[in-house]
């Protein structure tokens, strides 16, 4: 396993939800973070740089890199966790509005924020990407179709930076849990809070995913709360 101490990673949506867990889990293992943010009450130590973030925007995106390489030199490791699941995205529905901002925050942004990160990551030889991904983006299950379009293309955006960046010994990681307890699933009936999938251990398979050496890469990783026919 790869040393935590030497490790540098950025987090997107680090406020609130699994990518605040994944900040919280990283600083207690000792890695140094850059939590992107639109606004916040995690408060900057030697270890984490909070700074602002907003996936809709190019240019958010390169301040974040450069105040990141700035602060720490180098960088190790990327999680895109920020992300939306928008109402207004099903076949029957004619509007594209909400099918352009999940692809806007879901698969733009995540793929804005690789390109432009791949130069640093590959210098240290052994840079990590993990993309929150869904279970959403391995079966279509409910009428969203918007957003397990978004998650699907995430996750061949995580085989096509493994296929790019194998041989400069980066490698990535698509996370694809079902239900997890956060804000997203707040409105949720057909399934019980006390059973979604904690934060807390999503954090901890991303920790893991972050370690694992090059000859031990997780292509997907498949988070069950409850038993489905397919996975
Ligand atoms: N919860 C689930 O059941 C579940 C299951 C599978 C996958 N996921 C995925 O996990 C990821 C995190 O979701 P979550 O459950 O933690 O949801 P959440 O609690 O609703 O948090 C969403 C996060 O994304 C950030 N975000 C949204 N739009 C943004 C934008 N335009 N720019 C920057 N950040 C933005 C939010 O930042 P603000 O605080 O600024 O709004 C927040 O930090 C998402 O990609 C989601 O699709 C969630």
């Amino acid at each position: 396993m790869l040393d935590p101490g030497d490790r540098v990673v950025m987090v997107s949506g680090a406020a609130r939800g699994i990518g605040r867990a994944v900040v919280e889990r990283l600083l207690a293992d000792g890695f140094r973070v850059s939590a992107g943010v639109r606004a916040s009450s995690l408060a900057p130590s030697d270890r984490l740089l909070v700074h602002r973030y907003d996936a809709e925007s190019l240019e958010s995106a390169q301040g974040w890199r450069d105040a990141t390489l700035a602060r720490f030199g180098a960088l190790h490791g990327l999680v895109n966790a920020a992300g939306v699941s928008l109402p207004g995205a099903t076949l029957a529905d004619a509007g594209e509005d909400a099918l352009d901002a999940m692809w806007l925050i879901n698969v733009k942004a995540p793929l804005r924020l690789i390109r432009l990160l791949l130069p640093a990551l590959r210098e240290g030889g052994d840079g990590r990407v993990v993309n929150v991904s869904s279970l959403s983006g391995k079966r279509v299950a409910n009428a969203n179709i918007g957003y397990a379009m978004s998650k699907f293309a995430l996750v061949a955006l995580t085989h096509a930076v493994r296929r790019e960046a194998w041989d400069d010994g980066v490698r990535a990681t698509a996370i694809c849990p079902g239900f997890v307890a956060t804000d997203m699933t707040a409105d949720v009936t057909a399934f019980p809070r006390e059973g979604m999938t904690k934060p807390a251990d999503v954090a901890a398979l991303i920790a893991m995913a972050l370690l694992l050496p090059g000859t031990a890469n997780v292509a997907e990783l498949l988070v069950n709360c409850r038993l489905e026919s397919s996975f």
